[in-house]
C-alpha cells in the first residue's frame, strides 16, 4: 500500500499511533491509509483500539506518539470542530445525538440557518434536513426529538448528520450494528454515491458478510498493533478471521443436539397496546420455551421482538394482557423485579438505554439486577460482588483493566458483554436474549454461542431475539417469526431457509421490495 513514485499521497495516513489509558495499553503502532473514492474496512477483536483510533483521528484526544498527514500534510487536531472543519466527519460507535432536540436540530447542530434577524430559521433547517432525510429514504418528521426514536433511525439519523457535513473523509463506526436490512442497502447505496464523489472512508465492523460489497482496502488490529493492511479480496476471509483472533475458527455455530424437558415459560393470548391506541404491538402470541431449548424469534423492525421480551419481563405491565406460566405455575409479573424473583431475566437490546449504568463498576453492574432479586441478602458483600464479577468476566472474556473499571471505559463490544454477564448473574430459568451479540467480534460470537448452548445444556430455557438470520438458523433449536406482532410461522431446527424467514416475516399488505 505504499505509494508508487508519481503517485499522489492518499487523503489520510495515519502512522505509529499509541495511546495508553490507565492501565491498559489501547494502541501500540497502530496505522491506517484512507484513498479518496476508497472505502478501507477497520477489523479487529473488541477493544483491540478500533475506536481508539477514531477518537484519535476525529481530535477527540490526542495520540502519546505517532503522525497523521491529511492530503501529505501532517495535522493535528485538536477538536471534533477542527477535524469537521478540515473535511473530517465521524458517526461514532457510542451515539452522539442529543436526546431533547429534534432531528432537525440533531442534524444541523451548530450549523443552524439563521434568518436575516439572527434567528433560527426553522423553515430552512426543517427544509435542508428533510433533504438529507430524503437521500436515506427516512420517513421521519424533522420535527421528532431524537430521545423517541428507536436505536436504528438515530443511528440513521446520526449518518444524515454526517452526510449535511459534505465530509471529504468519512468514518463509520459500526454503523449497521443496529440498523434493518433495508436501512443497510439505503446505507450501502449512500456509500457507493459518496465514493463516486471522491469521498474516503473508514468503515469498522464485526459483520465480515458486508465487506465484499463495500470494501477497498481492509486494516486488522490486534491488541493495539497494525497487524495486516492490503487491498480487499472476499477470498481472503479465513485469513482475516486468522488475524483479527490470532488461530482459526471451527464452526462458529455449536449446537448440541437437544431434547427439550418440560416448559419453562408459557405465553397465552399475550398482548402488548400501543400506547397511544391502535393497532397492538404484540397482539395474541402464544408460545412456550422448554428447559434445555433455545427458542429464535425473528421478525423486521417494528415486528414487536423487543416489545414482546420487555413485556414479558414486566416493563409494560399496564400495557400488557394475557397468561404467563413459569415451570408450570401461573405468574403475575408487574415489574422487572416480579420477573427476577420468578426466575426470568432479560438482556435487553439498548445496552445504554437499559441495560448499563455507564459510569458505574464492571461489578456494580454485574451485581445489580440480581441484587434486587435476592431479597435474604441484607447486607451487599463487596467481596462477593467482586468475585462473582470477575468469574464472569473470565467466562466472557470480558477485556478490562479490573472489574473496578468503569463500565462506559469498556470498548462497545465488551460493554455488551456485561449486559450478558448482568443477566447471567440471576441464575434465571428462563432467559431473555436481545440482539445479544451486537458488536461483538466473531471470535466472542463463537463464545457466546457456545456459552448458549451449555446453558441450554443445564437446563434454562432460552428466548433469543436476532436480526441476524444466520444466527437465529445456527443457535435455535426452533425458530419463531413474528411479523406486526403477530407469530406468522413456526420452523423445526434444520426445516427453516432463510427465504422461507424472510417470507414469513414480511407483513402481507407491504410489498415484498420495501424488505430487500
Ligand atoms: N476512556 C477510556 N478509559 C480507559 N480505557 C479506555 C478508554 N477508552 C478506551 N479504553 C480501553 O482501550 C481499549 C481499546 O478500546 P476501543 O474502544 O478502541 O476498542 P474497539 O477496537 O473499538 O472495540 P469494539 O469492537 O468492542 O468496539 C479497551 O481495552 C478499552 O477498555
Ligand atoms: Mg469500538
Amino acid at each position: 500500500m505504499t505509494p508508487a513514485v508519481g503517485d499522489s499521497p492518499p487523503l489520510l495516513e495515519a502512522r505509529g499511533i499509541s495511546k495508553a489509558f490507565p492501565g491498559v495499553q489501547a494502541l501500540a503502532g497502530a496505522g491506517i491509509t484512507v484513498r479518496s473514492g476508497r472505502l478501507t474496512a477497520l477489523l479487529g477483536e473488541n477493544g483491540a483500539g478500533k475506536s481508539t483510533l477514531m477518537n484519535i483521528l476525529a481530535g477527540v484526544f490526542p495520540p502519546d506518539a505517532g503522525t497523521i498527514a491529511l492530503d501529505g500534510r501532517p495535522v493535528a487536531f485538536r477538536s471534533p470542530r477542527e477535524a469537521q472543519a478540515a473535511g473530517l466527519s465521524i458517526i461514532f460507535q457510542e451515539l452522539n445525538l442529543v436526546g431533547g432536540l429534534s432531528v432537525a436540530e440533531n442534524i444541523v447542530l451548530g450549523r443552524q440557518p439563521l434568518t436575516p434577524w439572527g434567528l433560527v430559521d426553522r423553515h430552512r433547517m426543517h427544509a435542508d434536513a428533510r433533504d438529507v432525510l430524503a437521500m436515506l429514504d427516512l420517513d421521519i418528521d424533522p420535527a421528532t426529538p431524537v430521545g423517541r426514536l428507536k436505536v436504528g433511525t438515530r443511528q440513521m439519523v446520526e449518518i444524515a448528520k454526517a452526510l449535511s457535513l459534505d465530509a471529504r473523509l468519512l468514518i463509520l463506526d459500526e454503523p449497521t450494528s443496529a440498523l434493518t436490512e433495508h436501512e443497510v442497502e439505503t446505507l450501502f447505496r449512500v456509500i457507493r454515491r459518496l465514493k463516486d464523489r471522491g469521498v474516503g472512508m473508514i468503515y469498522i465492523t464485526h459483520r465480515l458478510d458486508e465487506l465484499p460489497r463495500i470494501a477497498d482496502d481492509v486494516t486488522i488490529f490486534r491488541d493495539g498493533m497494525l497487524v495486516h493492511e492490503a487491498a480487499f479480496s472476499a477470498r481472503d476471509r479465513a485469513e482475516y478471521v486468522r488475524r483479527m483472533v490470532g488461530r482459526d475458527l471451527a464452526d462458529l455455530y455449536p449446537r448440541s443436539p437437544s431434547s427439550p424437558g418440560r416448559p419453562l415459560l408459557q405465553l397465552d393470548g399475550f398482548a402488548v397496546a400501543r400506547p397511544a391506541g391502535g393497532q397492538p404491538l404484540v397482539a395474541d402470541v402464544s408460545l412456550a420455551v422448554h428447559a434445555g431449548e433455545v427458542v429464535g424469534l425473528f421478525g423486521l423492525m417494528g415486528a414487536g421482538r423487543t416489545e414482546l421480551m420487555e413485556a414479558v419481563y414486566g416493563l409494560h405491565s399496564r400495557a400488557t394482557t394475557g397468561r404467563v406460566r413459569i415451570d408450570g405455575a401461573e405468574a403475575t409479573i408487574r415489574s422487572p423485579r416480579d420477573a427476577l424473583a420468578a426466575g426470568l431475566a432479560l438482556a435487553p437490546e439498548d445496552r445504554k438505554a437499559d441495560g448499563l449504568v455507564l459510569g458505574m463498576s464492571i461489578a456494580e453492574n454485574i451485581s445489580m439486577a440480581s441484587l434486587d432479586a435476592v431479597t435474604r441478602a441484607w447486607i451487599v458483600s463487596r467481596r462477593g460482588e467482586a468475585r462473582r464479577a470477575a468469574e464472569a468476566v473470565s467466562r466472557l472474556a470480558i477485556k478490562a483493566a479490573t472489574t473496578a473499571q468503569a463500565t462506559g471505559t469498556l470498548s462497545g463490544g465488551n460493554q455488551q458483554k456485561v449486559v450478558l454477564a448482568k443477566g447471567l448473574a440471576c441464575e434465571p430459568r428462563v432467559l431473555l436474549l436481545d440482539e445479544p451479540t451486537r458488536g461483538i467480534d466473531i471470535g466472542a460470537k463463537r463464545e457466546i454461542y457456545s456459552l448458549i448452548d451449555d446453558l441450554a445444556r443445564g437446563g434454562m430455557g432460552i428466548l433469543v431475539a436476532s436480526s441476524e438470520l444466520p444466527e437465529i438458523l445456527g443457535i435455535s433449536d426452533r425458530i419463531l417469526v413474528l411479523a406486526e406482532g403477530r407469530v406468522t410461522a413456526e420452523f423445526a431446527r434444520g426445516a427453516a431457509t432463510e427465504q422461507a424467514i424472510l417470507h414469513a416475516a414480511i407483513p402481507p399488505q407491504r410489498p415484498p421490495a420495501a424488505v430487500a
